[in-house]
């Protein structure tokens, strides 16, 4: 009886074919048992993505945990020749926690491993492979490349404290430039010192093009041997006729990588599906002067995909999520201005979805602390949000622009005669759950939330609160309560965002549109 492969699900499909093409290229299959000593991750915390684990004490009295990560066990375990370097992949499970649903969750991995005396040819095995692996999903794919030598060389350079760093790298990564301007003002870096990190954004594309941007401008020893390894794997893989796509800022975990770092995405996913990099501390934790480079695919998010690929040929449009409502309307109007109207006025109707198919962009009427949650899922490419809205959802989103618009602050207020007692824990009301924990954490100040959905500003009138957190634009509400502002801590106003994998599959329609709003707003 022949086997007939179409009776399997696409994922399964899949799984099989990434087998065999890891088999041929002399991979082993690395197995592991379901649970691991607890041990192995506490000890090894900073190298996994949370620190939450499902433990459970086993018969014998051994506390074991479900496994969060692979990559760990195979470190520790995997047997191979004394100075070679062994090359695995996996198919496993791992249980992790999800922010969304607030539960643990089954993610389906599959990966690649290579640990021991990686060369630079094995690097670019891995890399091809990893090309070839997103090239197997039958989709439009990025693989794209950067290396963490080069940005953690650039914040030397540019003299970057070790405290600030973490936001640096965090505006670097979200495609913030504003907010890098501030923060690295803020770090004291000169202006060149700013303008440098500001121009990273900037390197990205075709390889050779972006690495002949960058090697000029490279300032120190480690920037300049990170481009040298790029090139010479870029190159290797240009000799198998693959192609690797450079953007310099993309960042992860410095924790965790310290060379190479790869990124996937398949058209029509919302985010990243491949992984990976050059991962040398995790290595040495358990072979002295091991190297270690792999990378893992989320064949969970491969599911996601139908079955029918796109009809080719469409017209691409834009999808931008627009909030409802006041600043919903001042926004639409600033896209119109810019050659982004549509023929009907959505005021004039109950549709949620509007377009201009000429101009290429449709629009989704959602309510304003939504629209962040249809971009980061993809539904949208793009959207407009008030930052307080952005912040506290901390959804994964380019951060592209801020508009201007829609302008008011993020502030602690309380009653005109408001005295803080340290020693008591604080009542805080507020709409910004998240916003007003991490603002106090930075403080070491222990609160009590009181969550509330509107006219926050009756919670200390009432005694229901000592101070609320909420945000102030004309101080009205305040002054008309006999409430006064006590700290101002964050800006607001509205902000173009976009989705991290539509901006790679329509990068040239959301770089054309957030050009037009960088100069009709003069950000
Ligand atoms: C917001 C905010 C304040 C008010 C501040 O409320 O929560 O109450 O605006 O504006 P002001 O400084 O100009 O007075 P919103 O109108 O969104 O209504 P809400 O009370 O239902 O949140």
């Amino acid at each position: 009886m022949e086997l007939d492969l179409n009776m399997l699900r696409p994922q399964e499909r899949l799984s099989l074919r990434l087998r065999l093409l890891y088999e041929e290229a002399g991979f082993r299959q690395y197995r592991m048992g379901r649970f691991e000593e607890y041990g192995l991750y506490q000890q090894n915390r900073r190298f996994l993505a949370s620190d939450q684990v499902i433990t459970f004490t086993d018969l014998d009295g051994r506390l074991l945990a479900l496994k969060p990560d692979v990559t760990l066990s195979i470190a520790k375990n995997a047997q191979f020749e004394e100075g070679g370097c062994g090359r695995f992949y996996y198919s496993e499970n791992v249980y992790r926690p999800s922010q969304e649903s607030h539960t643990f969750q089954e993610i389906s991995q599959m990966g690649l491993e290579c640990i021991g005396a990686v060369d630079d040819g094995i690097t670019a095995q891995a890399v091809s492979l990893a090309g070839k692996s997103l090239a197997l999903t039958g989709r439009d794919f990025v693989l794209e490349a950067s290396h963490m030598g080069f940005v953690a060389g650039l914040l030397d350079a540019v003299g970057a404290p070790e405290a600030a760093r973490p936001r640096l790298l965090s505006c670097i990564r979200d495609r913030n430039l504003h907010e890098l301007r501030s923060a690295a003002e803020e770090a004291g870096l000169s202006r060149q010192g700013t303008d440098a990190l500001c121009r990273l954004d900037a390197l990205a594309g075709d390889w050779e093009a972006v690495l002949a941007q960058a090697e000029p401008i490279a300032l120190n020893a480690g920037m300049g041997a990170a481009l040298a390894e790029l090139r010479t794997l870029c190159a290797a893989l240009e000799a198998q006729g693959q192609s690797l796509r450079l953007d310099l800022s993309l960042v992860n975990d410095m924790e965790y990588y310290n060379g190479l770092v790869l990124q996937g995405y398949v058209a029509g996913l919302p985010r990243a599906v491949l992984k990976g990099g050059r991962y040398d501390p995790l290595a040495e934790q358990f072979r002295p002067g091991a190297k270690a480079v792999g990378f893992a695919l989320y064949l969970d998010e491969l599911e996601r995909l139908s079955e029918a690929a796109p009809p080719e040929g469409e017209k691409t449009m834009l999808n931008i999520a627009l909030p409802k409502g006041r600043l919903g309307d001042k926004v639409y109007n600033l896209l119109a201005g810019v050659g982004c109207g549509c023929p009907e006025d959505y005021n004039e109707s109950r549709k949620l979805v509007v377009e201009n198919r000429e101009a290429g962009i449709r629009y989704f009427l959602v309510k304003p602390s939504d629209v962040a949650i249809y971009v980061e899922h993809g539904a949208a490419d793009a959207g407009i949000v008030g930052k307080d809205i952005l912040a506290e959802s901390g959804a994964d989103v380019y951060e592209l622009l801020d508009t201007g618009l829609g302008k008011c602050r993020m502030c602690v207020a309380g009653p005109e005669d408001f005295t803080d007692d340290p020693g008591r824990t604080l009542r805080v009301a507020t709409k910004f759950v998240n916003i007003a924990k991490a603002y106090y954490a930075a403080q070491g100040r222990d609160i009590d939330i009181i969550k509330l959905n509107g006219s926050i500003e009756l919670a200390p009138l009432l005694g229901l609160s000592d101070v609320i957190v909420d945000i102030v634009e004309t101080g009205t509400t305040l002054r008309e309560n006999h409430l006064k502002v006590l700290t101002e801590f964050m800006p607001i106003s509205a902000r173009f965002v976009a989705n991290r994998a539509g901006f790679q599959f329509k990068r040239r329609e959301i770089e054309t549109l957030l050009a037009k709003l960088t100069e009709v707003t003069g950000a």
